[in-house]
């Protein structure tokens, strides 16, 4: 069995992530609080900002000297004794010395401690300056998708070939959209499809792609759907807001309008989560950004932004005619969110059987797709894998006659990888230009830039 990537090795990102990155989030978040407290108008208000900006700076202080991981405070929910039970087995590790996982999810499950104990900051989420930042940028490309929306979702006149190639398009965006690049955006016209013609810049992503199972998802829905099957539930483990979500619901309006699935269940967090995750309240935002863009993009932002945007009347309507496709199927009962606290405790997924309720419901969707870096590293238990291990090998509970059939759609921003052919990972090593320089860590697989696309049929 492979071991967990901890925070003490050097070579890994989870060294970088410990001893760089997570103090410049702590420092922004206390940066949040500090600017959303009210001063004297509120005085309860007020009292309680400061103390969890104490805390934060507390947490990143026994952070930057490597302490001992402290205890959850309580705050009622059930999942705190699930973290205090795994830090007592754990034999109280300190902060560089811990598993990578772990430590990350305990990290964001402790910064939620300090609102959800308060009596007025209990639903601040405090990384929500930096997502809608991050969507309000995301304008362009946004618009460029919502001016295709109308085709893709158009009951299909394509041929077999077209349809395939569209499938595969809309699959690569919704991946991509994960990553920083989005430079695939520009690429997709309908015209494009409809000759055939793969442009230069998809089949240069798609180089990065270092494995790719989406044939084979074509192959399931498309077969589910010509049998007639009256009910096809796919299940989507989100990942980010902003953009990323945008491309997920942009999906699933394809998916449902083709016909590819008749209902979909989206699952979301429960509390603020890697930053830019999604939480139930990024849907409403989304939601309304496309219902009334120029309110959105372009007034609210010109107060607060450097990034400027024009939008004309005609495009505002393209995107609020996505916006009511997306609230029909929402009315409908087609497109749901569920939430559920096991997304946001530290275990892999391996452990998702023990959750009966959970997994019966996931057992009953015909293909659960799972967004995004993080939920790899929990499909995978975020262990130092041989980079050849077949992907159902390293799912353990989740793999082979599980019940459950999963997809992976995760642009690699982590060192675990696995499913590669025999020799990839070491021609990377070899041939990525910041890798190159130390070929002890897997650094081609932290910046985005590559993806994988993996499944296993656990119904099989
Ligand atoms: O690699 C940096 C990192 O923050 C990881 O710690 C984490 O797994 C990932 O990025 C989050 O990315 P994503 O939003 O794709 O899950
Ligand atoms: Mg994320």
């Amino acid at each position: 069995m492979a071991v967990p990537y901890l925070t003490s090795d050097p070579n890994s990102f989870a060294f970088t992530s410990a001893t760089k990155r997570w103090p410049v989030i702590l420092t922004q978040a206390i940066d949040a609080v500090f600017r959303a407290i009210p001063g004297p108008s509120d005085e309860v208000k007020t009292k309680e900002g400061r103390k969890i900006v104490e805390e934060l700076a507390k947490l990143k202080y026994e952070l930057q000297h490597n302490r001992v991981l402290s205890p959850l405070r309580d705050d009622g929910l059930p999942d705190i004794a699930h973290y205090n039970d795994a830090l007592v087995a754990l034999g109280e590790p300190r902060w560089l010395e811990v598993s990578w996982l772990f430590s990350e999810c305990y990290l964001y499950r402790r910064i939620a401690t300090y609102f959800t104990t308060t009596t007025k900051w209990n639903t601040f989420d405090v990384f929500l300056s930096s997502k809608v930042t991050t969507l309000r940028s995301s304008l362009p490309a946004i618009l460029e998708l919502a001016q295709r929306y109308d085709s893709i979702t158009t009951p299909s006149t394509f041929t077999d070939d077209a349809s395939s190639l569209l499938f595969h398009e809309i699959f690569f965006i919704c991946l991509w959209g994960n990553a920083t690049d989005l430079s695939l955006l520009t690429t997709l016209t309908y015209e494009e499809i409809q000759s055939l013609q793969g442009s230069h810049a998809r089949k240069e992503s798609e180089k990065n792609i270092l494995a790719n199972d989406l044939d084979k998802i074509y192959t399931l829905l498309t077969s589910l759907k010509a049998s007639g099957q009256k009910e096809i539930r796919v299940d989507i483990v989100l990942d980010n807001s902003g953009f990323e979500l945008f491309v997920d619901l942009y999906l699933a309006g394809y998916l449902l309008s083709q016909g590819l699935a008749t209902n979909i269940v989206l699952h979301p967090k429960n509390h603020p989560w890697f930053v830019s995750d999604v939480l139930p309240s990024d849907f409403e935002i989304l939601l309304n950004a496309l219902n009334d863009p120029i309110d959105f993009f372009i007034t609210k932002n010109e107060s607060e932004h450097e990034v400027k945007h024009e939008l004309k009347t005609e495009d505002a309507e393209v995107i609020t005619g996505l916006f009511s496709s997306l609230a029909a199927f929402y009315a409908e009962g087609k497109l749901r969110i569920r939430t559920n606290e096991y997304w946001t405790l530290q275990d892999p997924f391996w452990t998702l059987p023990e959750h009966e309720e959970l997994w019966e419901d996931l057992k009953s969707s015909e293909l659960v797709i799972y967004k995004g870096d993080l939920n790899y590293r929990k499909l995978t238990g975020d262990a130092a894998w041989p980079p050849t291990t077949p992907f159902d090998k390293a799912l353990q509970t989740l793999g082979k006659g599980s019940g459950c059939r999963t997809l992976a759609l995760r642009t690699c921003k982590a060192d675990v990888v696995v499913g590669l052919d025999e020799g990839i990972d070491e021609k990377l090593r070899q041939e990525d230009p910041e890798n190159a320089k130390d070929q002890a860590k897997r650094s081609w697989g932290w910046a985005g830039k590559y993806a994988v696309i993996q499944y296993c049929d656990g119904k099989a």
